[in-house]
Parts: C-alpha cells; structure tokens; sequence
C-alpha cells in the first residue's frame, strides 16, 4: 500500500495535490512520499522484530540523501556497492557501523575508505578480492570483517538483466568453491570472516527460489561449523518484488517468516537487503503532454520526460501504470507515451487507453526504486526534480539541473 491515491478526481501524494507540486516545482518530476517509505521499511523491520537483524536497505534503488535520511532516522542499515555510495550514507547521516558492502569490483580506495570508517562487514565475492582487502587491511593495520557472497546457482525467475544467482552470472563465489575459500580467509591474518551471503536477483514475485537458496546457504553454514568455521550472521539479499502490473508477491511479513522458519535455531544474525520493496511505491515520475500525434493509425503522446529519467520501460521492457494527474471525461484513446529523446526506444509504454490532451500532466507509477539513480543526461537534457512529500509539506530534495551543469568539468582545448 502507498499514499498516492485520488481525492475526487485529483491525484494526491499524502495530503498534496500533485498538480499543484507540478505547478510548483515544475515536470518532470520525481515525487515521493515518506509515510510510504517509511511504512515499507517497517514493514520488513517489524516482520523479523524479536529475531537478532539488521535491515540494510540497497541504496542504488533511490540514493538521494533525503531519503537515506529519513531511513537512517529509523536506524535503517545500508547496503552500498560503492565509495560513493558510501559517501551519500554517511553525508545523509547513517551509521557505518550498520553498511554492508557489495559488489564484485572494489578499489583499493573504495576498501581503505571503508575500512577507517569501520563499517559491519564487506561482502566479498571472490578470493583475489579477499586477498587484497587482506593486504589492505594489513597496511592499515585493522581487521576486516567479511563476508562471502555465495553464488547458490538458483533461478530467480525473474528478468535475465536483473537475475544474478545463476552459474553464468558475474556474481558470488560458486557453490563448489565456498568451503575453500572459507578455509582461506580463515587463514588470512587481516580477516574476520563474520557471514554468509547471497542476492540471487531482483523483483521476484515468488517465495521458492528465495527459501532454495537459504537451504543452501544453510547446508553450507552447517558444513563450516563442523570444520570449526562459526559464522555469526546470514545476509539472503534483497529482491522481493512489487506490484507494477498486477503481480502479488509476498508480503515482507510472509517472506520474513518463511525465512524464519527455514532458519530454525541456528543462533545467527540475519540480514536484508531490500531496495525496490522499500522504495519503489514511495515514487511517482510526473510528466507533462507536450503533443498528440497520429501515423496513420498509430497514436502517439508525446512527453517532455524520457528515457533519460526513467529508463526502465526501455532497458527491461518493464511495466509500469501510467494515470492521469486528474481524471477528465471524453473520448479515450490507445497511445505509445513516447519522450523527446531521437531513439525508437524512447518510450514509457505501449497502447495504454488514456483521455489526453496536450498541458495534460500523466504520473507513472512505481518509480520510487531504480528511477532517478538511472537517469542521465543523454540528449543534454538537464535532470529531473526530486520532492519529497511528508503530509501536507513539499520539500525539494534535489533541484532541477541546469544548463551550466551539464559541462561542469567540461574544457574547450587552449587557443
Ligand atoms: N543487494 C544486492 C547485492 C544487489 O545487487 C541488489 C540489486 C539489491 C540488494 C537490491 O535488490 P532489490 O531489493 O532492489 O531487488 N535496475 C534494475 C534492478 C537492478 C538490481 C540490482 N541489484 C531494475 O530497475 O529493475
């Protein structure tokens, strides 16, 4: 559930009417709403409450600093793929002590950085990286606390872009190395090997592959105990769905149970890493009708937002709702919602029914998550406007670029 909903015929964010954000801040537009955010986040936090975790949200999904503000004032943990995400964390104040670091490719900058601010563990994914954060740590002279990601060669079921926990992924360590590369870093002077890891993919809508991969994950942690290798939590990634199209995953309260089950009593410490759930219906993406246009039988509505803010439909052919900001009568027509951008791919959605017309604005639902941290400025086009509604207030959480941004650190070649 969000807080996006029509009063008469206007849509609200919370308590705002959204053309009147429109009108205010002008489109495109990225809007979002902190009771949704919030509620989201408690939703997971409160579905595993009596049991020891940690809710480390995945901040690629929507990094803006308002929102890992109101998250961190939660006591949210983070889950970062990069020193610049790790920057947004700690300008945002959250805690370093509660971040997890993922991702195949750290640099030895990335590690230093890391490792001064002293943050809850590294998810390390294969061992020529647990050998340099060991030589890293050693120069530094602190302990890293680790933990490996484990590839559990699971199908996600999900869009082949965004499934990671296959053989024939880039991702994890394989299954058939893990005892090894455990006894290893137990080996490692520098090294404090905390947990086992995995994040098998994202937007699955389905319950099995997440409890197929934890039956793995756990046979393995079973297999190190008995080699005198204890670990102490269990990171199962993040990944659960949402509804963009009618789809109906789990309820984090459903999925954390579950997960609670297959645990048993093993006393270990679990994490989350769940970007999309959190924050994907706590958006809206609101553009504007700029033209109407026909060819032949084809009909178009043109938008001033584009696949440089909002990339998803083009990149993954994804879904997503698209409903007017206010509700009119008249004859409706079946349209592609195409933006200004010179590429066939350039495109919201296909054939959807709308009654517009050109001033009219449009907000595409469920942009919350892997909306603006995609966007560019492909085309030169300035990036959107990011605000954040909390009840009957609006705050810009980001301006509007403008021009002069676009060849920031630009240079013209000497006379
Ligand atoms: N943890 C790790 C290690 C990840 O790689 C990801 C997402 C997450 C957590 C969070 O997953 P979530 O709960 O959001 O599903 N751009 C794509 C999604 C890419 C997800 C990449 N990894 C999209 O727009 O659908």
């Amino acid at each position: 559930m969000d807080h996006f909903n029509y009063q008469d015929n206007a849509l609200f964010a919370e308590d705002c009417d959204v053309a009147a954000v429109a009108k205010q801040f002008g489109t495109p537009m990225y809007l979002y709403s902190r009771a949704t955010l919030e509620r989201h986040w408690h939703a997971f936090n409160d579905a595993v409450a009596d049991h020891p975790h940690l809710i480390c949200y995945a901040v690629k999904a929507n990094s803006n600093i308002a929102i890992l503000n109101v998250l961190a004032r939660l006591g949210s943990g983070f889950d970062i793929v990069s020193g610049g995400e790790l920057a947004r964390v700690i300008e945002a104040g959250g805690d370093p002590k509660k971040v997890v670091f993922s991702g195949i490719g750290k640099t030895i900058t990335e590690m230093e950085y890391a490792l001064k601010l002293g943050i809850y563990c590294f998810n390390v994914e294969s061992i020529a990286e647990l050998e340099q954060l060991n030589q890293v740590a050693q120069r530094l002279n602190i302990i890293a606390p680790v933990s490996l990601r484990i590839n559990p060669d699971v199908s996600a079921g999900t869009h082949p872009y965004i499934s990671t926990g296959l053989k024939e992924n880039k991702f994890g360590i394989a299954m058939e190395d893990a005892v090894a590369t455990y006894q290893l870093a137990k080996a490692l002077s520098h090294i404090n090997t905390k947990g086992v890891d995995c994040h098998i993919g994202s937007q699955l809508t389905e319950l099995q592959p997440f409890l197929d991969a934890m039956d793995r994950l756990l046979a393995l942690i079973d297999q190190l105990s008995s080699l005198d290798i204890h670990i102490s939590h269990l990171d199962v990634g993040g990944g659960l769905g949402v509804p963009y199209d009618g789809e109906q995953p789990p309820h984090p309260e459903q999925y954390a149970a579950a997960v609670l089950n297959k645990l048993g009593d093993r006393p270990l410490t679990l994490l989350f890493e769940p970007g999309r759930a959190i924050a994907a219906n706590a958006g809206i993406f609101v553009t504007e009708v700029l033209y109407l246009k026909n060819n032949q039988d084809k009909h178009f509505a043109i938008v001033d937002g584009a696949m440089n803010d909002l990339l998803r439909p083009s990149l993954y052919q994804a879904y997503h709702n698209i409903v007017p900001v206010l509700k009119t009568s008249g004859t409706s027509q079946v349209y592609d919602i195409v933006g200004p951008i010179c590429e066939t791919g350039d495109f919201f959605a296909k054939q959807r029914e709308l009654c517009v017309k050109p001033g009219d604005l449009l907000a595409i639902r469920s942009c919350g998550a892997y909306g603006f941290t995609m966007s560019s400025n492909y085309n030169s086009r300035p990036r959107a406007v990011e605000v954040l509604v909390d009840g009957n207030k609006t705050h810009q959480i980001r301006q509007r670029e403008i021009q002069a941004q676009l060849w920031q650190g630009e240079s013209l070649l000497p006379e």
